[in-house]
């Protein structure tokens, strides 16, 4: 811990523990002790730690190849490149491979205003696409934001769950709406029903672009394979990252072929798109999330989750809503998380915020029953905990 307080910029909000090893959804801090992780260190590890399948692609991949730029071709980023577009929603067939979330942003932001010849991208205000300056500019929360301003110009936000409020912002120089299929930072807010198919039509009509990022809500977290799944609709570019590489880094923007053939050659690169390593991995992962058929485990864990969770709302008047969709849940406090979170690290169950008063949920996929109830148990006297030293004083933020 002094090591890293030391040495590494003093970005990340620490947690006083130390994990050296993962299994499964387990993780062991330097002392031994056992812990839930219902993070997935932050959505990646959707497979859980240290998966067997993933474990053998990167050793076996260690031997053959593992860097190889992609003014080469290469067998393994062929074989993932592939895979991919087989589980992406129709007509997204081309990709460009990155090394993170909000480079997957970058790369759509650049895109869409090549593909369009315009400049303005509609985004909503609460939604959070990385902190990089063209995804930062996107992302909305202004503790992000202000300290790096001027960010890129003709970004514009408008409130969430309000198609009107879209079609009202667009202009004749607007190139495309951005936007989370569920906020996941802002909250975990799941949209209304018919939202998003009134997004999709409103931007057919005007022909400005969709770009979902998916770069949470997909990988069958949401319990469809991509979240934009569950309302039927397909963006024209779509972001992905987290645990398409089963942990190794990856950012992955999939696009309709022609707005794709929008770049040339030299337009947009980095060194490691596409790795090796990372594609080897990335099969690998997407061969166990398709033949474990994780996101319908997603849908039915998700409920039966959300169903202890609502249950502990009834009891815990600390509680004000329960939120989300598959094995993405958000419950919203009365109050600051933080006790919380810190209680349940104490309790060995690791939890994260999504915002001030939300603990979000995002579990390993491969997640046991027996492990989410040993979650609910945690939850439950902690929040009892926390209700007993704050008393019934209301939300303090
Ligand atoms: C919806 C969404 N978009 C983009 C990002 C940025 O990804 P990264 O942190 O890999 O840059 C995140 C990260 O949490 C995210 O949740």
């Amino acid at each position: 811990m002094d090591i890293e307080n030391r040495y590494m910029a003093n970005v990340f909000s620490k947690k006083p523990v130390v994990l050296t090893r993962g299994q499964g959804s387990l993780v062991w801090d330097i002392n031994g002790k056992e812990y839930i992780d219902s993070t997935s260190s932050y959505g990646v590890a959707a497979l859980g730690h240290c998966h067997p399948k993933i474990v053998e692609a990167i050793k076996a991949q260690a031997d053959q190849l593992i860097t190889c730029h992609s003014c080469y071709y290469n067998d393994k980023r062929a074989e993932f490149i592939e895979k991919l577009v087989k589980i992406t929603p129709k007509g997204l067939n081309k990709a460009f491979l990155s090394n993170s979330g909000a480079e997957s942003i970058e790369c759509a932001m650049k895109l869409a205003r090549k593909a369009t010849g315009k400049t303005e991208i509609i985004a909503l205000m609460g939604s959070y696409h990385g902190k990089t300056m063209g995804a930062l500019s996107a992302t909305w929360d202004k503790k992000y934001r202000t300290p790096f301003l001027p960010l890129v110009p003709d970004i514009k936000h408008v409130p969430p769950d309000n198609a009107d409020k879209i079609e009202e912002a667009i202009t004749e120089n607007t190139a495309a709406v951005l936007m989370e299929p569920i906020r996941g930072e802002g909250g975990i807010r799941v949209p209304p029903n018919g939202y998003l198919q009134k997004v999709r039509e409103i931007c057919n009509k005007s022909g400005v672009l969709l770009i979902l990022d998916e770069v949470q809500t997909s990988f069958g977290r949401t319990g469809k394979l991509f979240g934009c799944q569950n309302w039927d609709i397909t963006p024209d570019i779509m972001c992905l990252a987290k645990p398409f590489a089963g942990g190794l880094p990856v950012g992955i923007t999939v696009a309709k072929e022609n707005i794709m053939a929008a770049f040339k050659v030299g337009e947009h690169s980095t060194t490691f798109s596409g790795s090796p390593i990372v594609c080897a991995t990335g099969c690998a992962a997407i061969d166990v999330l398709v033949e474990e058929k994780l996101a319908d485990k997603a849908a039915s864990d998700g409920k039966y989750f959300k169903n202890k969770l609502e249950d502990l709302a009834t009891k815990h008047k600390i509680i004000k809503e329960i939120r989300g969709l598959g094995l993405m849940l958000g419950i919203e406090l009365r109050y600051d998380v933080y006790g919380v979170i810190a209680k349940m690290l104490n309790k060995g169950i690791l939890v994260i915020d999504a915002g001030r008063t939300v603990v979000r949920m995002l579990p390993p996929l491969i997640i046991t029953r027996p492990q989410i109830d040993l979650i609910i148990t945690a939850l439950d006297t902690a929040l009892g905990e926390e209700e007993n030293e704050r008393g019934s004083s209301p939300i303090s933020n």
